[in-house]
């Protein structure tokens, strides 16, 4: 088995960590609901499958993208944008199963964000070499509600810098069932991943899943 995921699974959550103003890492806190989640991700996407989409300037993404909610967020050459219908199938995207808003309700509010009800859950899968560049979470039309994401699989390196995009991201693990919430003075901070390393993780393989939440409509 590779290096730690299992060993750092074992750690139960404990505190918020912060990483930035408005910004914390909770290490964990998705542990004991992560096979429920994993359960959540496999029913969306056998109706929503995840696809590589295209950014505007005609490139596709190396991280396979679907949606849950009333809203998933979709890039195409056209811009990216919210939509309530997949435009894979035409049909609206799959409600998001209890568990997931359940969770990043909890997760926020650990955060001290109260309140949080998402109505878009982005699923992001990453395949080793797989990356996200620096960008901000700017297509909301609420930007008072948080992000709420969650890792699950393949441990990852996500890079959290500031408001512009030219200040140095900090780099992050981001572990099996780990949480980052950011908002408030950080909630336009300009974030990403670092090419996925390659492992094999117990319960996903070579992969890593990250659900992140939001309020976008
Ligand atoms: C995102 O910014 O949408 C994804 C971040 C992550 O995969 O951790
Ligand atoms: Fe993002």
């Amino acid at each position: 088995m590779t290096r730690s995921l299992f060993d750092e699974s074992l750690a139960p959550y404990d505190a918020p960590e912060p990483i930035a103003p408005g910004a914390m890492l909770l290490r964990g806190f998705a542990l004991e609901q992560a096979e429920g989640l994993i359960q959540a991700v496999r029913q969306v996407i056998a109706s929503a499958p995840l696809r590589h989409l295209i950014t505007p300037g005609g490139r596709a993404m190396s991280v396979c993208m679907s949606n849950c909610g009333v809203l998933g967020w979709t890039s195409s050459r056209a811009g990216y944008r919210y939509s309530p219908t997949d435009p894979l199938t035409g049909q609206p995207w799959p409600a998001m199963p209890g568990c997931l808003p359940d969770l990043a309700l909890r997760a926020a509010a650990e955060a001290g964000f109260n309140g949080f009800v998402p109505d878009a859950c982005l699923i992001n899968r990453y395949a080793p070499g797989a990356r996200m560049s620096l960008h901000q979470d700017r297509d909301e039309s609420d930007l008072s509600a948080p992000i709420v994401s969650v890792s699950l699989g393949l441990p990852a390196v996500f890079l959290f810098g500031g408001l512009r995009r030219s200040d140095r991201p900090a780099r992050w693990r981001l572990s099996h069932g780990d949480v980052a919430v950011w908002g408030g003075a950080s909630r336009l901070a300009f974030h990403g991943v670092a090419p996925l390393a390659d492992g094999d993780c117990p319960r996903l393989g070579r992969q890593r899943i990250n659900l992140t939440f939001r309020r976008a409509g």
